[in-house]
């Protein structure tokens, strides 16, 4: 039976939606807030799922969407910046904004994603406005959780994606050798991680890092859906100042296919610290990415959107 309502921001988006599902299993009315919100297509007549347009910027919106919630978990994303919307405005004003609004309300639990490598002295304007937000969400809301993820996949994301479509080019050019260090983490798994810090007995930290069950080079991954593809290519290194020279000269396209932040990003390991709470903590076993790649590639082979 539903008992409290849950307010999931960015609830269309692929973090948000996987949430979304998995709350609504677990028996939450859940509220997906977002600008142009979508019922998603599983929803069957019962399940207990209301559509709220909002602009987690304004606060009038915001508290309308907080309103008679319990809970709230912001998973409201913005990758590349543009002259209407800059970093500092999703990632730090509106996040700490929605943490008053959610303190004033009386909510119960907040939940904030970040991401795992925040960092206020990071060169990527992007991770430090990732660290400032952490530190107005808690500022607000003391007792918010901070849910940092490593790279998220799934069926239909954005990084599986891009490495299969990759595999059409004749060489493949890679982020410096490509010995980044990352920790994929499928979507389902930190939507049921959500779901356990929403219990009714959540664990004691409020900082967590989620990482799946394998640390992997990024060559490595790379080679595990080359192989997946059945598809031999040679893998090329590209210095990431070249990598920065690229993204400096796609800066003016409107829809850059590569920023400076994302390089940035690439030239670091994204890894879960063993220090902070995690799947463990939650008692959750993560999904191993190579298990997990016919289903997360199986949309492109088809050819369906
Ligand atoms: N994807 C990853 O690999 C990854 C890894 C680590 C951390 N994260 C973090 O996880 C969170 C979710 O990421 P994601 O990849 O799932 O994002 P996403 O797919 O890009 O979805 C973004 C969501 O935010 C909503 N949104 C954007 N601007 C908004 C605004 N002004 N007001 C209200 N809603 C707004 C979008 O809906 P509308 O456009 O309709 O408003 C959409 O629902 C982010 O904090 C991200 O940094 C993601």
């Amino acid at each position: 039976m539903a008992t409290h309502t849950i307010t999931v921001f960015g609830g269309t988006g692929f973090l948000g939606r996987a949430i979304v599902r998995e709350l609504v299993e677990a028996g939450h009315r859940v509220r997906v807030a977002a600008r142009h919100p979508v019922r998603p297509g599983w929803v069957e007549a019962g399940d207990a799922v209301e559509l709220v347009r909002a602009d987690i910027r304004d606060a009038e919106d915001t508290a309308a969407a907080l309103d008679g919630a319990s809970g709230v978990v912001n998973a409201v994303s913005l990758y590349v910046e543009s002259r209407d919307v800059r970093f500092r405005d999703i990632h730090v004003d509106a996040a700490g904004q929605l943490a008053r609004l959610a303190q004033v309300a009386g909510v119960e639990h907040l939940i904030h994603v970040s991401g795992i490598g925040a960092d206020p002295r990071s060169r990527s304007a992007y991770v430090r406005a990732r660290a400032a937000g952490e530190a107005a969400v808690i500022e607000a809301f003391a007792r918010a959780t901070i849910l940092r993820p490593s790279v998220l996949f799934g069926p239909g994301d954005a990084f599986l994606g891009a490495l299969a479509r990759l595999a059409r080019l004749p060489v493949i050019p890679l982020f410096g050798r490509g010995e980044t260090r990352l920790q994929p983490v499928h979507v389902v798994d930190v939507a049921r991680a959500v779901d356990r810090l929403l219990g009714s007995h959540p664990p004691h930290q409020r900082l967590f890092e989620l990482g799946g069950l394998e640390v992997l080079r990024y060559r490595e991954i790379l080679g595990q859906v080359l192989a997946h593809l059945e598809c031999e290519r040679p893998l090329v290194p590209v210095p990431f100042l070249l990598w920065h020279a690229l993204a400096l000269l796609a800066a003016p396209l409107p829809n850059p296919p590569l920023t400076r932040d994302q390089v940035f990003l690439m030239a670091q390991d994204n890894v879960a610290s063993a220090d902070l709470g995690g799947f463990a903590t939650l008692d959750i076993l993560p999904r191993s990415l190579r298990d997990s790649l016919p289903a997360c590639l199986a949309h492109l082979e088809t050819g369906t959107p």
